[in-house]
């Protein structure tokens, strides 16, 4: 996947001279992305029946299309970051937020909309923390690639966890996995762009390796820290912190 990448924007830069790698990953990342929400926009129609009735087998096909369309989604997201965060152009919004609500959130749409075969999932989310001052959509994109690691890197009947608690001026949020985990060397590789383990249960499922580095240069701009604990054939927990929201006193 890398080389042919590699290969085809090396190819382009030749021709287009003054086109940058990391601008091109934006461009074509937004020409994918608008046509890809409409795309979704319809079928979000007929999946709510607002274009006439449909066969039961009619709708699995409309919900499988639809889950691919949150997967490609995904991608997208991650490319027009990637290309974003390489040409130093990504702007953080950030605001006082309730991490536990964005955590809720984001699972829901995931749980809902990608399949999530027979991985069980667990939420054991501290109700009390206290506002975290972040990126809302970054945060969300941040829990997204690792479940949906945690998701496609465990085999059926196993579980995935996400917790909170809170560390110090930090809010940590965990998600854990009883999956394939990660061997002792690939695990100081992966945060690096393109790098998916050999494993053969890695491989044989769809990725572009571009997630964790994506996931670790958006912690790292909001102020936190991101680390992975991980035995083979045991399973993974990645953790990553976001700053506590500080009481500014009035300055009257
Ligand atoms: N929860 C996990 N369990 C096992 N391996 C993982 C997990 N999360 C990430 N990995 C490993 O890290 C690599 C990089 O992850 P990522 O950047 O998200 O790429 P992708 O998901 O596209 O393969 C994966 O290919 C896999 O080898
Ligand atoms: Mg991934």
């Amino acid at each position: 996947m890398s080389n042919i990448v590699e290969n085809s924007v090396q190819v382009s830069n030749s021709v287009e001279g003054s086109i940058t790698q990391p601008q091109l990953y934006s461009t074509i990342a937004h020409e994918i992305a608008t046509p890809l929400s409409t795309v979704q926009g319809y079928l979000e129609m007929m999946e709510q029946g607002l274009a006439g009735a449909m066969t039961p087998h009619q709708q699995k096909l409309l919900r499988a299309a639809l889950r691919s369309m949150v997967r490609m989604n995904q991608v997208v997201d991650d490319l027009s970051t990637f290309g974003k965060l390489k040409s130093k152009r990504l702007e953080l919004n950030l605001q006082p937020i309730e991490i536990t609500e964005v955590l809720y959130e984001t699972v829901g749409i995931l749980f809902e909309q990608i399949q999530v075969g027979e991985v069980g999932l667990q939420m054991s989310l501290n109700e009390e923390m206290p506002l975290v001052l972040a990126d809302r959509v970054r945060v969300a994109q941040i829990v997204t690639n690792l479940l949906s690691n945690a998701v496609k890197y465990t085999r059926p009947k196993g579980t995935v966890t996400v917790s909170t608690t809170q560390i110090g001026e930090f809010v940590q949020v965990n998600v854990r996995d009883t999956g394939v985990g990660i061997s002792r060397e690939d695990q100081q590789k992966l945060f690096s762009p393109y790098y998916r383990a050999e494993d053969v249960y890695v491989q044989s499922k769809s990725g572009t390796g571009l997630g964790l580095m994506v996931v670790k240069e958006l912690v790292d701009l909001q102020g936190g820290q991101v680390w992975l604990a991980s035995e083979v054939d045991v399973g993974t927990t990645v953790s990553f912190t976001v700053p506590i929201l500080k009481n500014t006193t009035p300055s009257d």
